[in-house]
């Protein structure tokens, strides 16, 4: 059966100040993460085929940069837009927009940045993305945060309320083999 690999990019220099958004470099645990990526694809993989799409951000980019599979990059895969918030840390946004933070907190799924997207927006910009992906055999996708929830949520079905909070860890390869009824995940972590 063909797999699906989702991995976020390597921890950002953002990830480390706790910002959100941007488009940073990798930070050195991020690098080393790049590093030892196509080690622990081709472990599970073998020397089967791959295609390898990254979102245009620098921090996939970097990620994906040392796997020798064929690539490509989709705007369509880019992070949630968080609008007048970016770059802001969420204790920053808590003080400057209060009202936003709570509401947000209050439904997830549905709150859209000032200037920004909602969950809800990034489930519908994927579409042409998980077209794709149903017509494809083994891809890994390299992502971030918000863009993996959706995609995970697509193939597990978790519910709105859920898929904000679906725990998609950094430095973590997740394998999806679908299959009639149901998908199948396996996770595997790199301690970096
Ligand atoms: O913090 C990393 C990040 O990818 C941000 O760029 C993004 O806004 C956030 O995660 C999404 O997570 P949450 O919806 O939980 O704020």
């Amino acid at each position: 059966p063909r797999k699906i690999y989702l991995s976020r990019h390597g921890e950002s220099m953002y990830n480390v100040d706790g910002k959100l958004g941007g488009d940073s470099e990798l930070s050195p645990r991020g690098q080393m993460y790049a590093q030892q990526l196509p080690e622990l694809v081709r472990k599970h993989l073998g020397n089967q085929n791959l295609t390898v799409w990254t979102s245009t951000m620098k921090r996939t980019i970097a990620t994906a940069k040392n796997l020798r599979y064929p690539k490509k990059t989709w705007k369509a895969l880019d992070e949630l837009d968080a609008g007048v918030c970016d770059g802001m840390t969420y204790e920053e946004i808590q003080e400057k927009y209060p009202e936003d933070f709570a509401n947000r907190d209050e439904d997830k799924f549905n709150y859209r940045y000032r200037g920004g997207e909602s969950y809800r927006d990034v489930v519908l910009r994927l579409e042409p993305v998980v077209m794709e992906l149903e017509r494809q055999e083994n891809i890994l996708i390299v992502g971030h945060q918000a863009i993996l929830r959706c995609l995970h949520a697509y193939f597990f079905h978790d519910k709105h309320e859920e898929l904000p909070y679906i725990k998609i860890p950094l430095h973590t390869l997740i394998e999806l083999t679908p299959r009639a009824y149901a998908c199948e995940e396996k996770r595997y972590p790199l301690n970096i």
